[in-house]
């Protein structure tokens, strides 16, 4: 049992347990409504160490199994957030959840599996990927990577190839923004998705047009705008949108799936709407706080409330929320990731000068589940089924890691959530389990809660106790030539060219 001190738990009873010897290991989920993303039904879920074992109505097990009552609830595949930085070293400091705090946070919000964003050390990937392996020594779910490219040179094409094949990684992002630090050029990207293709992997963008960002930072300095409105003012949605148009272009001409992480904007949700239109296989990613929060709070006249919501892209004006709301529900967008990063409010606070000292990012990863299912659900947006689409099984499938994960089929990993629609959740700073002491959704209340978790067959999160054991996490490995590669070769040029040469050779002959 923990106190207020090393991680900042206080009102919710956390126990850093061994729940290998206290939480049972066969566990029968009675009488809810099973959703997957493909069909809802009344069932039984039965479980033993750790992997769903039956499906259906009215399963008969022994008295050594321990059994939960669904009844009038939902009991759903466990919320995958494609999107996370846990200790993650950003902006000359480090982000304060780690992958004990953040994933203690996400088990308690119903996700059981997140994939975190490896940083290559001075452009290293395997110094990256050791770097990592480290920081999740005490995690306490599963975990995915991607990772990041920074330079390049033929020791990273190399080692692009060593990733994918040994250890397990499947995508590789490019920030086309944070110029000086992590942004790349085009020519950078142009390799990148061609070395993405000829492995199987997905190439990912943050896009923005970092060199225009650097441009309106200067001038919102000139004008003597230090404030975090600036943040918002200097990258306007017009150079996210045009920088997804560069990348989805790019894409196209190298013919290799894109996907677009963060989308804030209608601007860049529209060209990605375009691309698919005209059959590119590209995939946008929105955010919690871009689905549901506006720029207003930038505005605020009290530095650390502004601060807070400082992450790029910016969140936008109101209006790009409804947008990108919509956009999810008719499938343009397809999944929902937090971009979870958090500073608290010290960090913030390095630029209280200067905006562009602020670190940027902001929470999410615990909240993600319940703020999506009173957005989306609760308002009638979107089916239950889609739901567990966007929040857990389209992740998987991209990712290739289905039907693993995101299903709740025989077979699958026991990572299950049971979700009382009837019951209600409020979020506060004071409570949550991340160790920020700040929350961009402080005091939000909405329906829907998340009621029990259970990741690998244990029961972790239950009458907001939350045990957790250290270690127990474990790395899933995501195989490369995920199903967005499936036939993408047919539409090669070159071998669109080797269809088209006898036809040549026959008109020549005549
Ligand atoms: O502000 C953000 N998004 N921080 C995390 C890094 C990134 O760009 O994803
Ligand atoms: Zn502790
Ligand atoms: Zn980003
Ligand atoms: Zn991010």
């Amino acid at each position: 049992q923990e106190t207020r001190g090393d991680h900042g738990f206080c009102e919710i009873r956390f126990q850093d347990v061994n729940s290998r010897f206290s939480s049972p290991s066969k566990i029968l989920i009675k009488g809810g409504t099973v959703v997957n993303a493909h069909h809802k039904e009344v069932a039984d879920v039965y479980i033993e160490d750790g992997v769903i074992v039956s499906v259906r109505p009215n399963i008969k097990v022994d008295c050594d199994v321990t059994v939960l009552d669904a009844s009038g609830k939902y009991v759903m595949p466990g919320g995958i957030d494609p999107h996370t930085h846990l200790a993650m070293e950003f902006m000359g400091t480090e982000t304060v959840d780690d992958f004990f705090s953040g994933q203690a946070a996400a088990l308690a919000g119903g996700t059981t599996m997140h994939i975190d964003f490896v940083i290559p050390v001075n452009g290293s990937l395997s110094a990256g990927f050791d770097s990592y392996a480290k920081k999740t020594r005490n995690s306490v779910m599963d975990y995915g990577f991607h990772m990041a490219i920074t330079k390049w040179d033929e020791a990273v094409s190399k080692e692009m190839e060593l990733m994918v094949k040994e250890k397990g990684i499947n995508s590789f992002k490019f920030f086309m923004a944070y110029k000086g630090s992590l942004m790349i050029s085009d020519e950078l990207l142009l390799q990148g998705l061609e070395k993405c293709k000829s492995l199987g992997a997905l190439a990912m963008v943050h896009a923005e047009n970092g060199d225009a960002v650097a441009e309106g930072q200067r001038k919102m300095i000139d004008l003597g705008i230090t404030g975090p409105e600036g943040h918002a003012l200097s990258r306007p949605p017009l150079l996210e949108g045009e920088a997804t148009a560069r990348a989805i272009r790019l894409a196209k001409f190298v013919n290799t799936p894109l996907y677009v992480v963060h989308v804030m904007s209608i601007d860049a949700m529209e060209e990605i709407a375009n691309a698919k239109k005209s059959g590119q296989r590209v995939i946008g990613e929105p955010v919690v706080s871009g689905l549901i929060l506006d720029d207003s709070w930038l505005w605020d006249p009290d530095f650390t409330t502004a601060a807070k919501y400082v992450m790029s892209p910016p969140i936008r004006k109101a209006g790009h929320d409804k947008a990108l709301q919509a956009a999810l529900s008719s499938g343009v967008l397809q999944l929902v990731g937090t971009d979870h990063c958090t500073f608290n409010s010290t960090q913030k606070a390095f630029g209280i000068d200067d905006f562009r000292k602020i670190p940027n990012g902001v929470n999410g990863i615990e909240e993600r589940m319940h703020l999506i299912w009173d957005l989306m659900v609760e308002t009638g947006r979107i089916s239950v089924t889609d739901y567990v689409r966007i929040t857990s099984t389209e992740c998987a499938r991209i990712f290739n890691i289905y039907p693993r994960k995101g299903a709740i089929l025989a077979g699958s990993d026991a990572d299950i959530i049971v979700l009382n629609p009837n019951s209600t959740f409020e979020i506060s700073a004071a409570s949550h389990h991340s160790r920020s002491d700040t929350n961009v959704y402080d005091g939000r209340k909405g329906k829907g809660k998340v009621e029990i978790t259970i990741s690998q067959g244990r029961v972790v999160w239950q009458d907001g106790v939350l045990r957790a054991e250290r270690g127990s996490g474990r790395y899933i490995e995501m195989p490369p030539f995920g199903y967005l590669f499936d036939g993408l070769g047919k539409t090669d040029e070159n071998y669109l060219s080797s269809l088209r040469a006898p036809v040549r050779r026959a008109k020549s002959s005549v």
